[in-house]
């Protein structure tokens, strides 16, 4: 797809975007630390690990996976073209970004092909995909690892308990406030408009729109309800590993 993104502009786009993820991912770099050390202990005895991001975006977590593990192999996937031309001009040389719909069709042919995966990770992404599809990921995921793989899913993820809910919605806005929010104040829809209005995208915008990538959904399921689900994928140990506020960290392995 034609585009004029070099890995300069790219690091720079990819800086925004994380700014404006922080509004949205309480801790968020904290939280890419804790994933990267459950992955560190997961693949310890692997010479050449092989690890997956599920709906990576620009490559944010991918990229940091494959620096602190630069033995491991990364694949990277997602289905927006934009963020991944983005991530491929800027981290190109250390992760394989992927393009696919992740629950849809032969999703997982990529992933597949390169061998059993020692661990999958994905942060802010899967609450996109609608529960029977979340679930058959979390079955497809069980049987692309090795044994004792693991699998760690990041995100905003709900109590069941309506007013702990709350309290936790709460400390992740105490969160915000005490970090600033973003030195540009710029939100999800502020970074997209920049982006639609920057020439250097090329055809990148239309394409996307092309594919109906309207984000926004959420599958509102709480920790729990993702905890049973990749119980019922076959993940017998399954816990939270990490949470700040809504911010959790979950963590499945397979026997
Ligand atoms: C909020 S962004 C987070 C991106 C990245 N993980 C990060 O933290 O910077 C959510 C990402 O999930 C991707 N996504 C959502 N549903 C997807 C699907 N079914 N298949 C592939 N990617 C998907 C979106 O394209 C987007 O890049």
């Amino acid at each position: 797809m034609e585009h004029r993104l070099n890995a300069r502009t790219a690091a720079r786009w990819i800086s925004r975007w994380d700014a404006q993820q922080q509004v949205y991912a309480t801790a968020r770099e904290e939280r890419f630390e804790v994933i990267t050390d459950v992955v560190r202990h997961a693949v310890r005895d692997a010479d050449r690990p092989l690890v997956a991001d599920l709906g990576c975006g620009p490559g944010s977590l991918a990229a940091r996976i494959a620096t602190a593990l630069p033995h491991a192999r990364v694949l990277a996937v997602d289905h927006d073209p934009l963020l991944l031309a983005l991530g491929d001009a800027c981290h190109g040389d250390a992760v394989t970004f992927v393009d696919a719909r992740i629950g849809t069709g032969a999703w997982d042919e990529r992933l597949a092909a390169q061998g059993p995966l020692d661990a999958v990770v994905s942060t802010t992404a899967l609450h996109y995909l609608p529960p029977d599809v979340l679930s058959s990921v979390y079955e497809r995921v069980h049987d692309l690892l090795r044994d004792g793989g693991v699998l760690v899913n990041a995100d905003h993820l709900y109590q069941d308990d309506g007013p702990v809910r709350e309290l936790a919605a709460a400390v992740a806005r105490g969160h915000g406030r005490r970090s600033g929010g973003t030195a540009a104040g710029e939100d999800w829809y502020g970074w997209w408009a920049a982006v639609e209005a920057c020439a250097d995208f090329g055809e990148l915008p239309a394409e996307r729109r092309r594919r109906g990538l309207d984000l926004g959904s959420d599958n509102g399921l709480s920790a729990r309800e993702h905890m049973e689900l990749m119980r019922k994928a076959g993940f017998p140990s399954v816990g939270t590993v990490w949470q700040y506020g809504h911010s959790c960290v979950l963590a499945a392995v397979r026997d």
